[in-house]
């Protein structure tokens, strides 16, 4: 919902457009924000003879997801809504499930981001047709780049899942 009080917005994306996009974009930030912690938490906690190479491609995937929430929420902000930011209103919009509390062996961990990479990208191309109809191009550019990153890291986290 708008913020009661805030002046009028007129950037050319009518009022129920921007609500509905700043809706899916709050569903994508809550997404990543958790596939984040989960990744950071599988960096410290992951072992086995792949420890060296996980724990590296882990940093890799956390600190660029970490980077990823700060222009999905500022879209959400430029769109004239509040972003979310508790891990109350997290839990509530994330389609990813908290890392389990017992760390998984490598392999189930490798799985789990697997899947939490294809869940934002579900959630990331549910966001597109109302971005897209309405005429949203910096969201629909941000849905691109984060379309672009999530598919491919799914990719690279299958590969380890597969045999040569
Ligand atoms: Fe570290």
């Amino acid at each position: 919902m708008a913020q009661p009080g805030a002046p009028t917005i007129n950037i050319g994306i009518s009022d129920e457009d921007r609500a509905a996009i700043a809706e899916g974009l709050g569903r994508l930030l809550a997404d990543t924000y958790t596939l984040y912690l989960t990744t950071h938490n599988f960096h410290w906690n992951v072992t086995g003879p792949m420890f060296n190479t996980l724990h590296e491609m882990f940093m890799l995937q956390y600190t660029e997801l970490w980077n990823a929430i700060d222009p999905i929420a500022e879209r959400i902000r430029s769109l004239g809504h509040p972003a979310p930011g508790s891990y109350g209103q997290f839990g509530s919009l994330s389609s990813i499930a908290d890392a389990p509390a017992t760390p998984p062996k490598a392999l189930e961990m490798v799985r789990i981001l697997v899947e939490g990479h294809e869940a934002v990208a579900r959630t990331a191309r549910s966001v597109f047709p109302t971005a897209e109809q309405a005429s949203d191009e910096p969201t629909a550019d941000l849905l691109t780049q984060r379309l672009t990153v999530h598919e491919q890291a799914a990719w690279m986290l299958r590969s380890l899942l597969e045999d040569e």
